[in-house]
């Protein structure tokens, strides 16, 4: 959906806000969030894949009101500790429409998810068969989590399906887990998950998965004669964040996993499994704009540029994490001045700290200049920290022309809230 507007005189509006109003009235950072784009996104999803549940990552972006407006949508949740099953579940999630995710489940995270009732958590090693057994106070769904031994073609720190990844257990042990599921009358085995990475650039590796899976799935029938109902393919799928980056469209998604899946389950004569899918970031990275004021123009004694903004790696830490890189714009005036190649950094004092580099600004901007970065709804407000006491920013939404935070700025008294000393 295109909720972007551009006038000459450089003004940018975004859900029929105008930003540099924004700016003004929330102050800088700030990170806007349009909503209308997120509900476009899980419309999406929903239309390629009718017969699926669309699981919104939580972690790419939770909040009350993301819960709300994702559950409005017809998704589910998958949250990855108690702390994401009860924002879920204050949003309105009901709990058959969470699924808990987790390497480490702690005994809160798992108190969590069973007050909130979760309708599946995902079992990720042999281990937690039993303790899982232990604690549900009713029959549990579970999926077992299969590391696919697919490498998915992304930034190492973001691969989490090749055979030397911890999360999910191999596909040979499957089987016997499978069968310690089995024996346990306080589980069922509803299904199978694998989750490849993130930031996956092409529908083949979600076919080699598949395959894979319909595999366990096969083997899991020949050894105790039972039919698999789902299956999880995880998330991931790639958004474009700089020009010619690759973004995995999800209609292309839908088709090629569907008919894989349908030719993989009839060459073993299976019955094909409900689909689940988890995409975080392709619902949410789009729909956000982050908006700094220009702090400093510190001309290097390299003779390079840098443009210092009043947010950085406290906000947005995926450039020194993984290598991330963002246009940026100038928003809020007008200018005829030529374009310049510049490094914008942040207000942390660390030199990982750059929020892009290489980008093309006017020559002319100056501290009190508003500069947007574009994509950057998922993994900003989620990973933000408040490193060097900087507070953390607000997150608003803006939809028809109305504005709505959804979390406010860190005050200086929450940043002393958890000082008992
Ligand atoms: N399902 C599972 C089990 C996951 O672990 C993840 C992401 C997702 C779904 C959603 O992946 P997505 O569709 O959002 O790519 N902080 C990193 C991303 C880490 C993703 C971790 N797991 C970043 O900023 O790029």
């Amino acid at each position: 959906p295109v909720t972007t507007r551009t006038t000459s005189d450089g003004t940018l509006q975004i859900g029929g806000v105008d930003l540099a109003g924004l700016a003004a009235r929330f102050g800088t950072p700030v990170q806007v969030l349009d909503t209308a784009d997120v509900r476009a996104r899980c419309r999406a999803y929903r239309a390629a894949l009718p017969d699926a549940e669309i699981v919104y990552a939580g972690k790419a972006f939770l909040c009350r009101g993301m819960a709300r407006l994702v559950a409005d949508e017809g998704c589910s949740v998958d949250a990855c500790s108690g702390g994401e099953v009860a924002v879920a579940a204050a949003g309105g999630l009901p709990g058959d429409r969470i699924v808990l995710h987790g390497t480490v489940k702690t005994d809160e995270d798992l108190k969590a998810a069973f007050t909130a009732g979760v309708g599946r958590i995902v079992l990720d090693s042999a281990a937690e068969v039993d303790r899982i057994a232990a604690l549900a106070p009713h029959r549990q769904k579970v999926l077992l989590r299969i590391s696919p031994d697919v490498d998915a073609g992304t930034h190492p720190g973001l691969t989490t399906g090749t055979a030397s990844s911890w999360f999910g257990m191999p596909p040979a042990e499957a089987c016997e887990v499978a069968g310690r599921v089995l024996a346990r009358p306080e589980l069922e085995l509803a299904g199978l998950h694998c989750h490849l990475g993130s930031q996956v650039p092409s529908v083949s590796r979600y076919e080699r998965a598949a395959v894979r899976m319909v595999g366990v799935i096969a083997a899991l029938r020949a050894r105790y004669g039972i039919s698999v109902a789902e299956l999880d393919l995880g998330g991931g799928h790639a958004v474009g964040y700089a020009e010619g980056e690759p973004c995995l469209d999800p209609a292309l998604f839908g088709r090629a996993v569907r008919g894989t899946l349908a030719r993989a389950c009839a060459a073993h004569g299976i019955d094909e499994p409900r689909l689940l899918v988890e995409p975080g970031r392709a619902v949410v990275a789009r729909a956000g704009v982050t908006l700094y004021r220009v702090g400093a123009v510190q001309r290097c004694g390299d003779g390079r540029t840098t443009v210092l903004v009043d947010g950085g790696m406290s906000d947005d830490p995926r450039p020194a994490l993984y290598g991330a890189r963002y246009p940026v714009r100038l928003v809020g005036r007008a200018t005829r001045a030529p374009l310049e190649t510049v490094r914008v950094a942040g207000r942390h004092c660390e030199s990982s700290d750059v929020i892009a580099d290489g980008v093309r600004l006017p020559a002319d901007v100056a501290p009190g200049d508003l500069l947007a970065v574009p994509v950057s709804g998922a993994y900003h407000a989620s990973m933000a920290s408040t490193y060097n006491q900087v507070p953390r920013p607000p997150v608003v939404a803006v939809a028809a022309g109305a504005s709505l935070p959804l979390l406010r700025r860190d005050t200086p008294e929450d940043l002393l809230r958890r000082d008992c000393s």
